[in-house]
C-alpha cells in the first residue's frame, strides 16, 4: 500500500522538537504525573506492577468507565486504542475497501485523507464555510453523501476551527447518513474542551446514540490533557468493534499497560470533571490575549472565536501560500504554527493557545513580527 506523507504531522515532528516556541499544538498544556498521583494515580504502587501486555482491546475496568459515558453502550460496544488516532485507523481499516467512496469535512485533521486514500477509496469532501458559521455546505454535502457513501469523517468539535456544530446539523447530517446506509465517524476528542462549558454547563453534545450508523472516537490528548499516555478509544456497534480488535490484534496488539491504568484514573467522573475543568480555565485565561493580538493586526487577521480546542484558525489577508508564510516564521523567528494547506483549507494558519501565560506573549510577538513583513 503506498500513503501519501501525513503533512500536518510530519512538519510538526521534524520541527516541534527544534524551534524554540512550538505554537503547532491544539491541546492545552499537558497535566503531570504529579497532578494525577492528586487526583487518585498510585505512584508507588505502579513503581511494583509488573509491565506485561495489557488486555489487547482495553481492560475490563476500563471499557466499563469509557462506555458509562455513552448512554446505553456496555463493554462491547468499547476498543481502547493508542490515541484516537489508532482508533481513526483501525475504523478505517475495517470499513474501507478499493472503491468504496468516503466524505470528509474539511477544514479537518486530515488522518482520513491519507488513509482511506491509501486503502483505495475515493475521497468526496465537503466544506465547512466561515461565512456560515463554520457550518457544512449543504449542497456540497448532500453531493458528497449519496448511497455510496460508505463512511463520513467530521470531528466535533472541529480541528482546527474549534467550531461546534448546532443541533439542526447534526441531525441533517445523521438523517442523511441514515437514508444512505453510511456510518458516521465522529472524532469527539476535542469534547470536554469546550471554552466556556463551565459558564454554560453545555458541553458540545455527542452525536453517540442518534441511529446506529454512529461510531464516536475519542481519547486523552486533547480535552483531558494527556496526550502522552497514548490512550484513545471506539464507541461503536459490537460488529465494528468486533471488526477493529481484529485489526488491532494484527496492527499493535493493544494499548501499554501503564498508560491504561493513568487512563482509569482519567477517565472516573469526578477527575474527568476536574480535568475538563483545567482546560476550560487555560482556554478562558488565554482567549482574551489572542483577541486582542488579532485585532492589532487591524483587519488584515480575521477570525471566528472558537468554541472549543486550544487553536486559532486564522484567516489573512495576502496571497501568499500558508506553507511558504509558515517556513518564514520557522526560519526566521525559531516559531512553528501550522499552515492552512495542512488541514485542507489555504489562506488561514493555525495558532497554538493552549500554553502559560509568558509562552503564549513571546510566541504570538514572533508569529506577529513575521506576519507585519509581508
Ligand atoms: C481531530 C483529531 N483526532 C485525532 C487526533 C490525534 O489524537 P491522539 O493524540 O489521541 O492520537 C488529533 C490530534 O491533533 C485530532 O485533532
Amino acid at each position: 500500500m503506498k500513503i501519501e506523507p501525513f503533512e500536518m504531522e510530519r512538519m510538526q515532528s521534524t520541527w516541534e522538537n527544534l524551534v524554540e516556541y512550538d505554537m503547532s499544538e491544539s491541546g492545552v498544556r499537558p497535566l503531570t504525573l504529579r497532578e494525577l498521583g492528586s487526583m487518585g494515580f498510585d505512584i508507588q504502587r505502579a513503581l511494583d506492577m509488573p509491565l506485561g501486555y495489557s488486555q489487547s482491546n482495553g481492560t475490563l475496568e476500563l471499557r466499563e468507565k469509557i462506555a458509562a459515558q455513552y448512554p446505553g453502550a456496555s463493554v462491547e460496544h468499547i476498543e481502547v486504542t493508542n490515541g484516537t488516532s489508532e482508533a481513526n485507523y483501525l475504523l478505517a481499516l475495517s470499513l474501507l475497501r478499493d472503491g468504496d467512496e468516503m466524505a470528509l469535512e474539511v477544514p479537518n485533521y486530515m488522518q482520513l485523507w491519507g488513509v482511506p486514500r491509501s486503502l483505495g477509496a475515493k475521497i468526496n469532501k465537503f466544506t465547512l464555510r466561515l461565512e456560515r458559521g463554520w457550518e457544512p455546505d449543504w449542497d456540497e454535502f448532500e453531493a458528497a453523501v449519496t448511497p455510496k457513501t460508505r463512511l463520513v469523517y467530521i470531528s466535533n468539535p472541529n480541528n482546527p476551527t474549534g467550531s461546534v456544530l448546532s443541533r439542526e446539523s447534526m441531525e441533517r447530517i445523521v438523517a442523511r447518513c441514515e437514508k444512505t446506509g453510511t456510518y458516521l465517524l465522529s472524532d469527539e476528542v476535542y469534547q470536554g474542551a469546550e471554552i466556556d462549558a463551565a459558564l454554560t454547563g453545555k458541553p458540545t453534545p455527542s452525536f453517540w446514540g442518534m441511529s446506529d450508523r454512529v461510531i464516536v472516537t475519542s481519547g486523552l490528548s486533547k480535552a483531558y490533557g494527556i496526550p502522552g499516555v497514548r490512550i484513545g478509544w471506539i464507541a461503536a456497534p459490537p460488529k465494528v468493534i468486533s471488526e477493529c480488535w481484529t485489526q488491532h490484534d494484527y496492527l499493535t496488539i493493544g494499548p501499554n499497560k501503564l498508560s491504561d491504568w493513568v487512563a482509569r484514573t482519567a477517565v472516573d467522573p469526578a477527575n474527568r470533571a476536574k480535568c475538563y475543568a483545567r482546560t476550560g480555565e487555560i482556554l478562558r485565561a488565554n482567549l482574551p490575549k489572542m483577541r486582542e493580538w488579532i485585532a492589532s493586526f487591524n483587519g488584515f487577521l480575521e477570525w471566528r472565536e472558537p468554541a472549543a480546542g486550544a487553536m486559532a484558525l486564522i484567516r489573512y489577508r495576502s496571497e501568499i501560500p500558508s506553507y511558504e508564510l509558515c517556513e518564514r516564521v520557522r526560519k526566521n523567528q525559531s516559531t512553528l504554527i501550522v499552515p492552512g494547506s495542512h488541514l485542507g483549507l489555504e489562506g488561514c494558519i493555525r495558532v497554538w493557545m493552549g500554553g502559560r501565560d509568558e509562552y503564549l506573549t513571546e510566541g504570538l510577538r514572533r508569529v506577529g513580527a513575521e506576519l507585519k513583513t509581508i
